[in-house]
Parts: structure tokens; C-alpha cells; sequence
């Protein structure tokens, strides 16, 4: 019913050189069963979707503007990332909330920006260490997840990331009954908010995936793909997990 989702997330990772890893990602899957979304920093946004042609990889960026256009130097528009070719872009990832103290409100502007331009929100959210060893996980999962998710959420212009902080290029990993426990709940919060539409919406995994435990996190049923960091920048780390999940 939703189709699986391998999305990279470079970061501020990548020049013009690591074009060649995207070529050699496409060598590797000519065809994939899966989709796959790479979101590189912006400056390459244009360049990758020149290079993937007509490959069915798909290009996002990272972050967009709650604004359609304006004085906002240093900022990209979710029109201007859709005009470069991208079809995704990411909001709300942690370390956009952390490093520039976005909130669940800004998030979702950023969001409803994002389909204004008729591109697909990745909306990240995710507890912190803190948090979870405070027992409020779902408290705070299910805080980010009305009030970063907009009204008017679809599985065509919405992906959910659940991503724990702590996870995030740690190297640690939540145990498969601890993803199970965020994604089953953040699944039925969204039918109680979406109703028929959540059925759709689907609900990546992200925090220090790796080709060594991507199998275990794919077999986990409201898992319907990953976004990862690291593991994404060169092809032989990426393709092994794209292809867990195929
Ligand atoms: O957006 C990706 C996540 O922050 C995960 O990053 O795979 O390097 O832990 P990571």
C-alpha cells in the first residue's frame, strides 16, 4: 500500500566530486523497487537533478522558508528548490530545531510552504536522550506531531521522519520494540487526527541506519523506510540499504 522510501540526507556533506557517488548509486540500481530520495545541501540541488535525468531517483532539499520569497538572505524558497528540480524538501529535522531554534509552528509553515511550491514534506521530529530516559517519548512525539504535521497532511505531500536525537550520528541505535512503540503510536495519532488519509502517510526511520542494521529496522511494520545521514554520502554504504529494503 505505501511505497518503501530509502531517502539520503547529506547534510552539509558534498561538492561537485561527490557527483560521482550518485552516479555509481544509479550504476548499482538501474531500476530500483524502491524509491529513492537523495536531499544534498542546496548548492547541488540542480546539479544532481541534472545528472540523475530520467532515473527515477528523486532530489530534495533540506530546509525551505516558511515564505514564498523576500528578504531573507541565506534562505532558499521551496518554489526556488522545486525550480532547481527538487520534489522533496526535509523540515524540521533536529538539528535545524537545535542549531536554529525552529519550532513545532515554524516547522509546520515550512511545511505548508513546501506544498505550496507542490513539493512533498519530509517532517523530521524526535526526542531527545532527556526525554526519553524521562519516559515523555510519546509525549513529545505526539506534541511534535500536531503541531509540526499541518492540517491537511496527505500520503502525496507528506513523509513523517521519526528520528531520536540521540540516535542521530551516534552510532546508537533504539532497540526494535522502542521504533515499534513511536511508530505504531504516531500511526494511530494520525488516523485520529487524518482519518482515512494517515493510511498513506509514510513513516521513515532515521538515526545511524547502516547496510548492518537496516534489515532488522525494515522488518519492523510501520517502518516503510529510512532517512539516513552518514551512511548516505557514498554509494557502497547507501546502496547496501536501499537494497535491505527492496
Ligand atoms: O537525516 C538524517 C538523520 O539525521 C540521521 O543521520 O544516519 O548520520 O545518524 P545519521
Amino acid at each position: 500500500m505505501r511505497r518503501k522510501l530509502a531517502a539520503g540526507n547529506w547534510k552539509m556533506n558534498g561538492t561537485a566530486a561527490s557527483l560521482s557517488e550518485v552516479e555509481a548509486l544509479i550504476a548499482a540500481h538501474p531500476s530500483p523497487g524502491v524509491e529513492i530520495l537523495l536531499c544534498p545541501p542546496a548548492t547541488l540541488v540542480g546539479r544532481l537533478a541534472a545528472l540523475k535525468g530520467q532515473h527515477s531517483l528523486m532530489v530534495g532539499g533540506q530546509d525551505c522558508h516558511a515564505k514564498a520569497s523576500g528578504a531573507h538572505t541565506g534562505d532558499v524558497a521551496a518554489a526556488q528548490l522545486a525550480d532547481a528540480g527538487a520534489t522533496h524538501v526535509i523540515v524540521g529535522h533536529s538539528e535545524r530545531r537545535a542549531d536554529h531554534g525552529e519550532s513545532d509552528e515554524a516547522v509546520a509553515d515550512k511545511a505548508r510552504a513546501a506544498w505550496s511550491a507542490g513539493l512533498v514534506a519530509v517532517i523530521c521530529l524526535g526526542e531527545t536522550l532527556a526525554e526519553r530516559e524521562a519516559g515523555r517519548t510519546l509525549e513529545v512525539v505526539g506534541r511534535q506531531l500536531d503541531a509540526s504535521v499541518p492540517e491537511g497532511a496527505t500520503g502525496l505531500n507528506t513523509v513523517v521522519a521519526y528520528e531520536p536525537v540521540w540516535a542521530i550520528g551516534t552510532g546508537l541505535t533504539p532497540t526494535s520494540e522502542q521504533i515499534a512503540e513511536v511508530h505504531d503510536f504516531l500511526r494511530s495519532r494520525l488516523s485520529a487526527r487524518l482519518g482515512a488519509d494517515a493510511a498513506h502517510v509514510r513513516l521513515l526511520y532515521g538515526g545511524s541506519v547502516k547496510a548492518s542494521n537496516a534489515a532488522e529496522i525494515f522488518a519492523i511494520p510501520e517502518v516503510d523506510g529510512a532517512l539516513v545521514g552518514g551512511a548516505s554520502l557514498r554509494a557502497a554504504d547507501f546502496s547496501p540499504i536501499v537494497k535491505a529494503l527492496e
